[in-house]
């Protein structure tokens, strides 16, 4: 049976570990999708027009190198707020959510506008200040040389662009059920989303 489970929320709020972790318990397949804009992104800093990219994204694309980092982060947040862009990598993602077995899809807009249809809809959220921590706490990992303070203005920068941009911005579905993780653990956070989805089914 194909089910589809939307999963969307701000940069660092703990929608992409909280995805993963659903879509193992489910045994369904899970697409990032910020990961397409990050291609298209990442495209676009090696000087390919938006468009073009978006129309001729491969899914060995989304296994590139360097999507992950701030750069391309910022690059994959202009690139979304084109509404060319974001009409050419619909299908896929609507392809992709109508799988047999199921599919967890997480993004900014999937409840809202590529899966308005999904069985079950999540909107995670955190303080800007503890994704800042988050993703400064990462981008240390990776051994980035970056400061906390920038890194909150990004949040900050990106936040403003996902939110006020005039196609798809990102908000909650009415009916989506909120998870705020600023106060969670991961494994409270995952909890609180598996009970979401099994009061939705
Ligand atoms: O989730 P992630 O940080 O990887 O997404 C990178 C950027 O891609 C976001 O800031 C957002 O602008 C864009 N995006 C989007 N719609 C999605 C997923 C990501 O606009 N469904």
């Amino acid at each position: 049976m194909a089910f589809t489970i939307a999963i969307d929320g701000p940069a660092a709020s703990g929608k992409g570990t909280i995805s993963r972790e659903v879509a193992r318990v489910f045994g369904c397949a899970h697409l990032d999708t910020g990961l397409l804009y990050r291609a298209v992104g990442l495209r676009m800093l090696e000087g390919e027009e938006p468009l073009e990219a978006a129309r001729a994204l491969m899914p060995a694309d989304l296994e590139k190198d360097g999507l992950r980092t701030g750069a391309v982060g910022e690059a994959a947040s202009k690139v979304a707020a084109i509404p060319e862009v974001r009409a050419a990598l619909v299908d896929f993602q609507r392809a992709f959510a109508r799988r047999d077995g199921g599919a967890v899809l997480d993004g900014r807009d999937i409840g809202t506008v590529i899966c308005p249809e999904a069985e079950a809809k999540l909107f995670v959220i955190a303080s800007p200040e503890t994704r800042a921590r988050r993703r400064f706490q990462e981008f240390v990992a990776a051994g980035e040389d970056v400061d906390y303070s920038r890194v909150l203005e990004d949040v900050r920068a990106r936040d403003a662009r996902d939110m006020g941009r005039a196609d798809a911005p990102l908000r909650p579905a009415d009916d989506a059920t909120e998870i705020d993780t600023t106060h969670l653990s991961i494994e409270e956070a995952v909890a609180a989303a598996i009970a979401a989805i099994e009061a939705a089914g």
